[in-house]
């Protein structure tokens, strides 16, 4: 395998992160034979963002491997507040780590960790833009839960603008043979154009849809996602958008029995209570397999040879149009632009250069 670091699931191929689950499966069915296998290894996780299972899980793989962990999930409490740069914690931190589980709320700040690291950089949510880790854990979950990731009618409903899980789950999706996407979400919450251009280049389809209740009959899994209200500028908005999707038991005799409800979690109200009791709700063993597929891509990361970040694409001095850029965030990161079906694309943030 060749991959140093875990920006983008897209990063590695299909048959790579295939490995990286049948790992995790593999674990979920025997942990406690992997118990030494990171003795004196040490994990960071930098958490600039809240977080309860991607951080804890995290720090559980690791020392479910036998190994330490160490970090911060409050950047007040660390030099952040003195004013020290990303790019400076990433230098200090990697000098002191085997490897650096981090979440920060500027897209592609992962990507550009990885450029000044002296150890592999996981990301583990860069703001609205992508949450690779999450999507081994999804994909874990549809293993153990269906058996086979093809030929599958799923749903994703909520947040689809902000939502990264929902980001990085597609774009892995893709790759699989025969998925159908139902897009549920109003239009102030649609997939931006980058993943919606994403799946029609890789031939796959989706299809748009506001109501809840007319998609659910044909799904054979749900994603169900929080409205993501960190990332909205206007808080009337945000009211406006909040309750729009809940999931409860009335909508869910409309459903196949066999369907399988996922979601990251937190949730807010958009499942109500009374769907946990139901046997196609699966979200709280997802996020126990969160673990095992940690566990799994941290025997991954540290079995490479290592390597700092190299750009794809081409070095520029153009701005990126996207303010949530971490290259209109900090000073002296590279900026870089890649090219497909002959548009450009921010390589940190997958802005679309207009
Ligand atoms: C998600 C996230 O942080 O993007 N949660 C998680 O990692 N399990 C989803 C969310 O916060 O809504």
């Amino acid at each position: 395998m060749n991959i140093e670091h875990l920006i983008d699931l897209n990063d590695c191929s299909k048959e790579e992160w295939e490995q990286i689950i049948d790992l995790a499966v593999q674990i979920s069915n025997n942990p406690e034979e992997y118990s030494e296998h990171c003795k004196g290894k040490i994990l960071a996780t930098l958490f600039y963002e809240p977080s309860t299972r991607t951080q804890m899980s995290f720090q559980t793989a690791m020392l479910k491997l036998g190994g330490s962990a160490i970090g911060f999930d409050n950047p007040l409490n660390s030099s952040v507040s003195k004013g020290e740069s990303l790019i400076d914690t990433i230098k200090i931190v990697s000098g002191y780590a085997d490897i650096i589980a981090m979440r920060h709320p500027v897209e592609g700040s992962s990507l550009a960790s990885a450029q000044y690291s002296n150890c592999p950089i996981i990301n583990a949510g860069d703001g609205g833009h992508l949450h690779p880790t999450q999507t081994l854990t999804d994909l874990v979950t549809l293993r153990k839960e269906i058996g086979n990731i093809n030929n599958l009618t799923i749903g994703f409903c909520g947040d689809l603008k902000y939502g990264r899980t929902v980001h990085s789950l597609i774009k892995a999706l893709c790759h699989y043979n025969n998925i159908q996407f139902m897009l549920i979400s109003t239009p102030e919450l649609t997939l931006p154009t980058y993943f919606k251009d994403y799946i029609l280049s890789n031939n796959c389809n989706f299809r748009e849809i506001s109501s809840l209740e007319q998609a659910i009959p044909e799904l054979d899994v749900l994603y169900m996602t929080r409205i993501q209200k960190e990332r909205f500028t206007s808080e009337a908005l945000y009211l406006q958008l909040k309750n729009i999707y809940i999931l409860d038991n009335k909508k869910l005799a409309l459903a196949k029995p066999t369907l399988k409800i996922l979601h990251p979690l937190p949730r807010v109200d958009e499942i109500a209570v009374e769907v946990d009791n139901d046997e196609r709700a699966v979200y709280f063993k997802q996020a126990k397999y969160g673990v095992y597929a940690r566990m799994a891509l941290i025997i991954t990361l540290l079995g490479q040879n290592y390597k700092q970040y190299q750009l794809k694409g081409s070095p520029s001095n153009h701005l990126c149009s996207n303010s949530r850029c971490i290259t209109n965030q900090e000073n002296g990161i590279q900026k870089s632009f890649y090219q497909v079906g002959g548009q450009s694309y921010c390589e940190y943030c997958d802005t679309q250069v207009q």
